[in-house]
């Protein structure tokens, strides 16, 4: 190749690669073909093994600590050796015991495709699980001149990006089409997944904090915007695996996993069905229906933030669960939602949300859930965990009352979620009532 071939197809490369950047396309850590080392190279008490954070580095230096003191990924091996497991296992008559089987190590450890020999599959789910493998990083990122760009052109996975986060995370706690916790092995026992981005951030625990220094090398995103891309990932990666045909059918049925379970999972006596359902006019009583809590929170987000967008988004559910129920080419309508999620994600990415919309989607998380949208229990857990981000977020910026008056209210919101099977949507609304309040007024002055 000539010279100037070779910087013209060099520049190129570099626009594609800056593009699958921006369009979070980056392969997830499990698919990279660079090498993993394996947690002990991180661990060292100089790198990211020191007991309390340091003051003078950027980041904490302390997160190999935290992972494997609080963070369950770190035990999440070690979990598929417990009596739990085996019974799952045993039920599936999996040919060989659960830390053995590929269906659990796939989400319960870090299979890298190229594994050095200190890489444990033992560790569960080490640093490079959800950082990428760290071939070509590892030397370069100390470097004194190191900067995060540079690191996510030698293979960091961008964890830092909302829209990459989400289809990481969700990679595992949602699933895709190569690993899945099929509605066979929930049955077997393994318990029914639910997942919230911002909520489960900070859950995990975090081992890294957003200061001015993180801002300055990362830049800024809010908790909100966390959540809503995550809401707009999931709806994508739910209607992906629909469109699947390895994973949208388990023998003559569809997979059920993808269908609200408690449409299913509820006595006879307590009769659900009502003539309007969350997205207008309801199907007709004794059909399945989708898990639609990703599409309600989708609803409310794009309401807020290009009203356009999300009617046509509300048009393409509705057109959708018509063709559930037989009304309609499955495929094509799957389709344009997909299409709408994908694009309400960049949206989202792009125009972020501001103040106002934020005390508007609290209200209306609360008004949605008051004139009866939460029917079904995934949709009322969704609203729970999006009012725990939206809130937190909104008290951060000094827009609501005192913190112990919130944690109280919400509280009492998950008192009603305690256990899925006995939800009672009447009761989740009277929780809502109450709760308006507490989000409803303005301080004054601000
Ligand atoms: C698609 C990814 C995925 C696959 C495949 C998968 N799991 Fe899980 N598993 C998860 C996630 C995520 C959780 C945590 C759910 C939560 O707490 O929200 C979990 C939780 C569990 C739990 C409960 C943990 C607890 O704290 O009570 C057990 C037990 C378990 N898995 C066993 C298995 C076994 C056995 C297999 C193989 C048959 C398997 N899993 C396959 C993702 C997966
Ligand atoms: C389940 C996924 C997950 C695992 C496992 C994980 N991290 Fe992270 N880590 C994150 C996320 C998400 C962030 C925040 C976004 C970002 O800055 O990339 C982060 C941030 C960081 C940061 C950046 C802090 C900053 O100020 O820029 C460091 C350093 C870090 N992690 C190190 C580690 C180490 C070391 C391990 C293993 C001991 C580890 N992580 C394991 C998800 C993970
Ligand atoms: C490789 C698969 C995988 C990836 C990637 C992953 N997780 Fe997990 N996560 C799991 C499994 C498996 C568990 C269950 C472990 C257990 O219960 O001990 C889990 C558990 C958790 C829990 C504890 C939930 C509970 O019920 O206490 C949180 C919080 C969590 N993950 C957050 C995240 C976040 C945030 C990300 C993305 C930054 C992420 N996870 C990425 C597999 C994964
Ligand atoms: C279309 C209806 C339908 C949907 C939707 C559905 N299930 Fe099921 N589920 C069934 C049927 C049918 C069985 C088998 C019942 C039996 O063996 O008695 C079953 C069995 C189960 C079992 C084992 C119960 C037992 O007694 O052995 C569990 C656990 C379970 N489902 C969880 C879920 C979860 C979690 C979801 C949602 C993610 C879900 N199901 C969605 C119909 C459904």
């Amino acid at each position: 190749m000539t010279p100037i071939r070779t910087l013209v197809c060099a520049a190129l490369l570099g626009l594609l690669a800056l593009f699958a950047l921006q369009a979070g396309a980056q392969v997830l850590p499990d698919k990279s073909r660079d090498r993993t080392l394996g947690v002990v190279t991180c661990a060292s008490a100089l790198c990211h093994g020191s007991i309390a954070s340091w003051n003078g580095s950027p980041v904490n230096q302390n997160e190999y600590v935290v992972w494997s003191r609080l963070d369950k990924h770190a035990r999440a091996y070690q979990l598929l050796l417990n009596e739990k497991s085996r019974r799952i296992a045993a039920n599936l008559a999996l040919p060989q015991p659960a830390h053995q089987s590929r269906v659990c190590l796939d989400c319960h450890a870090h299979v890298p495709a190229n594994p050095a020999p200190a890489h444990k599959v033992s560790d569960g789910i080490g640093c490079e699980g959800c950082h990428g493998p760290a071939e070509r990083w590892i030397a370069a990122h100390t470097e004194p001149d190191a900067s995060h760009r540079g690191n996510l052109a030698q293979g960091l996975y961008p964890s830092d990006q909302p829209l990459a986060r989400a289809r990481l995370c969700l990679s595992c706690h949602f699933g895709t089409a190569d690993k899945y916790v099929t509605h066979r092995i929930m049955a077997a026992g393994h318990p029914r997944m639910s997942f919230e981005m911002e909520t489960f951030t900070n859950l995990q625990p975090a081992h890294f904090k957003v200061d001015a220094d993180y801002v300055a090398r990362k830049g800024n995103v809010d908790g909100v915007r966390i959540w809503a891309i995550g809401q707009a990932v999931a709806v994508g990666t739910q209607i992906d695996i629909l469109q699947d045909p390895r994973r949208g059918r388990d023998g003559a049925f569809p997979e059920l996993t993808l269908f609200d379970c408690h449409a299913c999972h509820h006595p006879m006596a307590d009769t659900r069905w009502k003539p309007v359902g969350s997205f207008g006019r309801s199907i007709s009583p004794g059909l399945v229906r989708l898990n639609d809590s990703g599409m309600l929170m989708l609803r409310l987000i794009l309401r807020q933030i290009d009203a356009p967008l999300g009617e046509r988004f509300v048009q393409a559910v509705v057109q959708l669960n018509h063709a559930v129920a037989g009304n309609g080419d499955l495929a094509e309508r799957a389709r344009d939602v997909k299409a709408l999620a994908d694009e309400a994600a960049r949206r989202i990415a792009s125009v972020g949300v501001t103040r106002d919309n934020l005390r508007a989607m609290a209200l209306a998380l609360v008004d949605d859930g008051i004139a009866g949208g939460y029917a079904d229990y995934a949709g009322a857990e969704q609203a729970a965990m999006a009012l725990g981000s939206v809130v937190n977020t909104l008290h951060k910026l000094g827009q609501l009352p005192s913190a112990a008056s919130l944690n109280q209210g919400l509280a009492q919101l998950r008192a009603g979620l305690v256990q899925d099977e006995a939800y009672r949507p009447a009761d989740f609304q009277n929780r809502l009532r109450a709760f308006r309040p507490l989000v409803a007024t303005p301080l004054a002055g601000r």
